[in-house]
């Protein structure tokens, strides 16, 4: 495994002191697990921004005089604004928030201690909605786009010894030039909504290393990359074995002749790996599982699987678009209920302790970016900022041996430059991780009626999202679509559904009832058992979801196409019947 380093071309830039004071990206990332971080997490100070006044007359300076001082009025106070939690979204602060989309400074400060002569100072990003500028005792230490995904932000030169003041621009604003662009089907949050710490790491340390097996079953690849172009030997522990990795220009790659106890969704067996650079130990647990297509199958550990299970969109009626442990047990519980054992994890980058907890659950995951619908594909600057967010996800979920695919975008239009932007997505996902599939959700030849699409031949899996009996009259369309094509690659179905209104129930099944819902599954469950090369089926979705777009009386600012409500507790009577359908479809064929 001779893979040049993915980010080898970031390397000059990543490391010139101007790219990392104005954009963190997936070469400055650096994998905080197991790390000792001091937790920033709490209740910060939020002052609203709609004018980005605050990036114009610099309030990030660090002019803080007490107002009988102010020889000129000021539009900015440091102890002003309101308390707000961080993680958190502002649009769940007070109801006059619920709709904003534009930009607010949150404000805290904290006490530390001067880094050592030869130590780093980091701030660790969980994600900030959509961009973010940070600012620590005034100074600029970079920013970031991209709404779910981390970034690490070097504060050493910037930090002092006791009080410290940090300020973090955040706006959300829907732009063309950006990733997902203007018109979305799920709730545009804004916020620090994930978790943000301050780590002390030596100088020159891991950003971060990675461990997987190779295709033949019998070799492990280790992988390690530094936070600086430098030569030195970092040392894996792993499976009874040590070895050294002779590490050059900041990247070193071994491999570990090694025939792991396989993961799997039936023995999600995790093993202990450690890895060994200057004073740091780091440590992870990763499962090791081979993954391939054979024609139109998929394989796990060199065996036929059909991926059976449902959508899941990152949203709760208390937290936005927040989650918490108990959230994400609840999830996997009722993907349990339903004999799942495989989730998409619609429509961005889940919170990361969502593929661990499935690593130990051993579900299989489909993670992605929010190439969604119509993006700006002839524009090189929305190309980077897709390209870095599926690396950034890559860089943090690399060692998740639930994620068995990289999704790379969901029904966009089929244009010449569509074409391109999207398989140099999947040639940049390849890059980065050779070891796992490629999808994304396809579309429909409708000419020829047949699943049909020009990404398919860069893609390992065709998604297809498919809604006939809702969207479309009946299900005689998918059974003609189904036997008019001859996919040479799996397809998974990674959408279809049926909206319902939890307590509607109508024994004549009309549109919005429990039981139209419910008859809709019956529907597709039948018709896709038709199809052998359909071997996946994540149906949407698990909880309805909030969704400005959808604002008829039955909607009422959600869609409600979830199993259960948004109460995330009230099945629906579909519940049951997709759960049996699945069972049926993951009998063998
Ligand atoms: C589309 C889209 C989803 C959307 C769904 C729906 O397939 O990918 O994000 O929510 O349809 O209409 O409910």
């Amino acid at each position: 495994m001779t893979e040049a380093d993915p980010f080898a071309h970031l390397h000059d830039e990543a490391y010139d002191s101007a790219l990392l004071k104005h954009r963190a990206t997936a070469a400055t990332l650096i994998n905080a697990h197991g790390r000792a971080v001091q937790s920033l997490d709490g209740i910060w100070r939020l002052t609203l921004d709609p004018f980005e006044e605050g990036l114009r007359q610099r309030w990030y300076a660090n002019d803080d005089m007490p107002p009988e001082q102010w020889v000129l009025p000021r539009d900015w106070q440091h102890d002003a604004g309101e308390a707000a939690p961080v993680p958190g979204c502002w649009n769940l602060l007070r109801p006059e928030l619920l709709h904003y989309e534009a930009a607010v400074w949150y404000v805290r400060d904290f006490e530390a201690e001067a880094p050592g002569a030869d130590e780093s100072m980091l701030l660790q990003f969980g994600a900030a909605a959509q961009r973010a500028e940070v600012f620590l005792n005034g100074q600029h230490l970079g920013g970031h786009l991209g709404g779910s995904t981390p970034f690490t932000l070097d504060a050493t030169a910037a930090l002092r010894a006791g009080t410290n003041r940090l300020m973090v621009f955040v706006e959300n604003l829907r732009r063309p030039d950006r990733v997902p662009m203007l018109h979305f089907d799920w709730f545009n949050y804004g916020g620090l909504h994930r978790s943000v710490g301050l780590m002390r790491v030596p100088a020159l340390h891991v950003r971060r290393f990675s461990a997987h097996l190779a295709p033949d079953g019998r070799h492990v690849v280790l992988r390690v990359w530094l936070s600086a172009r430098a030569a030195g030997t970092a040392t894996f522990a792993l499976l009874d074995s040590t070895i050294a990795v002779d590490v050059r220009d900041g990247y070193g790659e071994a491999v570990l002749a090694a025939a792991p106890h396989r993961w799997s969704p039936t023995e999600p067996v995790l093993h202990d790996v450690e890895l060994r650079f200057g004073a740091e130990t780091l440590r992870e647990r990763i499962g090791f599982r081979t993954l391939a297509t054979e024609g139109t199958r998929i394989l796990l550990n060199g065996e036929d699987i059909f991926l059976g299970g449902i959508c899941v969109h990152e949203d709760d009626i208390a937290l936005g678009r927040c989650t918490d442990e108990a959230d994400i047990a609840r999830r996997i519980a009722h993907a349990r209920d339903l004999g799942a054992n495989f989730l998409r994890l619609a429509h961005y980058p889940h919170d990361e302790r969502v593929a661990r907890a499935c690593d130990e659950a051993g579900l299989l995951l489909w993670a992605e970016i929010p190439v969604y619908w119509a993006i700006d594909f002839e524009n090189p600057a929305t190309l980077a900022d897709a390209r870095n967010q599926l690396q950034e996800l890559i860089a943090r979920d690399t060692n998740r041996a639930s994620i068995i695919l990289w999704g790379v975008g969901n029904e966009n239009a089929d244009t010449d430059a569509r074409l391109a932007f999207m398989a140099e997505l999947a040639r940049a996902a390849r890059a980065a991780d050779p070891s796992r599939l490629v999808t994304a959700a396809c579309l429909i030849n409708r000419a020829e009626f047949r699943i049909e699409d020009r990404l398919a031949e860069h893609l390992d899996v065709i998604g297809l999202n498919e809604y006939f009996g809702w969207y479309e009259q009946g299900f005689q369309g998918l059974g003609r679509l189904l036997a008019n094509s001859r996919p040479d690659r799996p397809v998974i179905i990674s959408e279809t559904g049926a909206d319902a209104l939890a307590g509607h129930r109508d024994a004549a099944a009309p549109l919005f009832s429990e039981e139209r819902q419910a008859a809709f599954y019956e529907g597709q469950c039948a018709a896709l058992a038709t199809a052998p090369y359909v071997r996946g089926l994540a149906a949407w979705l698990l909880y309805d979801f909030r969704s400005l777009r959808r604002q008829t009386r039955v909607q009422g600012g959600f869609n409600r196409k979830g199993l259960v409500a948004e109460d995330k507790a009230t099945r629906k009577l579909a519940f049951a019947t997709l759960a049996a359908g699945l069972a049926r479809l993951r009998q063998p064929r």
